[in-house]
């Protein structure tokens, strides 16, 4: 009850991830959405993990919050919507 549905629903999608193989040695991990509900709490359980979290808002007002929660890095979510340059580095 406390950490609330969102919270549920993001600590099933971190163990699907972990089902999946992921590790936090792969490299960063993305998080879209990251200053919502679900969002949020899973930037906090991944971080707590040891993952390098980048969080994804269209909130870029909420950069502190999500520093907080243990994001490393944020980016706005335009960045990737957009089309990348040709020849860009991958990501
Ligand atoms: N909450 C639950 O219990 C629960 C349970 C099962 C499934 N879900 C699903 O999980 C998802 C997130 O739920 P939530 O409760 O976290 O909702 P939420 O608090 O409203 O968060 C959704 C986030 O999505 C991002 N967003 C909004 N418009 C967007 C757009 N046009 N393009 C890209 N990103 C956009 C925003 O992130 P920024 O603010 O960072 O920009 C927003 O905060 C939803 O699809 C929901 O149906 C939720």
């Amino acid at each position: 009850m406390a950490i609330g549905t969102a919270g549920y629903t993001a600590m099933l999608c971190v163990l699907a991830l972990e089902d999946g193989g992921v590790d936090p040695v792969d490299g960063d991990i993305l998080v879209t959405g990251a200053a919502g509900g679900v969002g949020s709490v899973a930037v906090s359980i991944l971080s707590n993990l040891g993952y390098r979290v980048v969080a994804s808002t269209g909130r870029p007002q909420e950069a502190e919050f999500l520093t907080k929660l243990g994001a490393a890095e944020i980016v706005d979510r335009r960045e990737l919507s957009e089309q990348g340059a040709p020849l860009q580095r991958e990501r």
